[in-house]
Parts: C-alpha cells; sequence; structure tokens
C-alpha cells in the first residue's frame, strides 16, 4: 500500500523584533526556547532581535532549537570608515546566523534599492549567514494588478546568488491586521518561484510569507501551497504568541 500520509512539511519560522527589545527581554528569549524545544526536526527557528542584544541573544539560545538572526547588515562588507554601520562579520562574529535584508520598512525609510539589497545579500552570504531577502508590493501596486510583477522584478534585483532565503511580505499586510487570501499568496509565491529560477536554473529556494501572522492565522498560512515558513514581526515579540505560531506549523 502507497503510504497516506504526507512527509512533515519543512519551514523557517523567523520572528523580528525591529525596533523593541531591552536586555530584560531576553527572559522572553529563554520561555521561547522553553515553548519551542520540543518542535519538530524539519521547523527551524529563527529570532532576529535589535544588534545591541545580538551577542546577548546568541550565547543565551546556544545549544538551543532557536538561531539568532540580525535585521539588517551594512552594504559593504570590508571593515573600514563607516560611522554607524554594523558589518555581516561584524553580526556573524557576535553569533548570528541569518539577516534579514532589504525589509519594507528599510526599502521606505532608508531608500534601500534592489541594487543596495543585493549588496547587503552579498555581504551576509559572504559572512556566513543567510540571507533572508525581503520583497514584496504596496497598496496601490496590488490595486493596480501589479502585485506579481513587482515582486518578480524585486526578486530578480535583490538576489545576488542563489542561497538565500526570501520572504514575501506585501507592504500592506506589515503591522496592519490584513492578509493577502490564501489563493493570493499562493499566486505571489509561485511568481517568485518562477523569478528565482529564471534567474538560479536548479536552485531550490525558501519562501516565507509575512504580514500580520498570529497565531489565530498561522496553521492556515504555513500549510499553503509554496509557503516555507513565516516571518513574523509583532507577535513575535512575545514568547508565547511566537511559539504557538512555531507549533503551527
Ligand atoms: P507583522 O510584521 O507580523 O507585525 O505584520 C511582519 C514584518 O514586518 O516582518
Amino acid at each position: 500500500m502507497p503510504p497516506t500520509t504526507t512527509p512533515p512539511k519543512p519551514l523557517l519560522i523567523a520572528g523580528n523584533w525591529k525596533m523593541y527589545g531591552r536586555m530584560a527581554d531576553l527572559a522572553e528569549l529563554d520561555a521561547l526556547a522553553a515553548a519551542v524545544g520540543g518542535v519538530r526536526a524539519e521547523v527551524d527557528v529563527v529570532l532576529c532581535p535589535p544588534f545591541t542584544m545580538t551577542a546577548a541573544a546568541a550565547g543565551r539560545a546556544k545549544g538551543g532549537r532557536i538561531a539568532i538572526g540580525v535585521q539588517d547588515v551594512a552594504a559593504i562588507g570590508a571593515d573600514g570608515a563607516h560611522t554607524g554601520d554594523v558589518s555581516a562579520a561584524m553580526a556573524a562574529d557576535a553569533g548570528a546566523r541569518f539577516a534579514i535584508v532589504g525589509h519594507s520598512e528599510r526599502r521606505a525609510a532608508h531608500g534601500e534599492t534592489d541594487a543596495v539589497v543585493a549588496a547587503k545579500a552579498t555581504a551576509a552570504a559572504a559572512a556566513g549567514l543567510v540571507p533572508i531577502v525581503c520583497v514584496g508590493e504596496t497598496l496601490e501596486q496590488r490595486k493596480a494588478g501589479e502585485a506579481a510583477a513587482v515582486v518578480a522584478a524585486q526578486v530578480a534585483g535583490s538576489c545576488p546568488a542563489a542561497g538565500v532565503v526570501l520572504a514575501y511580505e506585501p507592504v500592506w499586510a506589515i503591522g496592519t491586521g490584513l492578509t493577502p487570501t490564501a489563493a493570493e499568496i499562493a499566486e505571489i509565491h509561485a511568481e517568485a518561484r518562477r523569478a528565482f529560477a529564471a534567474k538560479f536554473p536548479g536552485a531550490a529556494v525558501r519562501i516565507l510569507y509575512g504580514g500580520s501572522v498570529k497565531p489565530g492565522n498561522a496553521a492556515e498560512i504555513l500549510a499553503i501551497d509554496g509557503v516555507d515558513g513565516a516571518l513574523v514581526g509583532g507577535a513575535s515579540l512575545k514568547a508565547k504568541d511566537f511559539a504557538a505560531i512555531v507549533l503551527a506549523g
């Protein structure tokens, strides 16, 4: 008889604390570690606190199921006179293993173009970090029917090489409580995968969904065809909520 159960889906669930977090909040990391300790082996769990907490968080998470990431890296890889910048090598030295690049908040507030994002992804990969490259359309672009084309162009322009993780995050879904329908998510993930395959034939890529992922909708979103995990903002700040999302997959 053929097996009747589908194999468990490998997932990557990443939390992005954005500009929140004090050292006292390492207690949330401890609580998260305790809550997700028994998560199935096919689920990778990543938490990206602010730079100020990277080293302490990595020390605290060592040996457990949670890998630490950063929310950005400098586009320039080599050490130098770049006041205020943090290089990917510094992030790796502090214990990070992943780096979010091209988050829409950085694209919007810091004018980061696809070329800048690609340079950051290159710097991250050169330092041994896994880049999580974010893409996603604005509400105006979606209303104009341009979502798929915008995302495809961002994928082509922001991914410098295979070996990255992609995160599809519609700008209008971030922090708003709004989410696309399952069909819309599936459509854009398929489009992003097509654009990636066109640039890097034969290379596999994991594509996360991000934008108002919560304990209440995580199971449904993670089950969508082509969704390989989630990038979680607000709901990653509380261990209880983030653990519920991790365990929903
Ligand atoms: P949100 O943020 O989960 O708070 O909507 C997602 C993100 O910005 O990565």
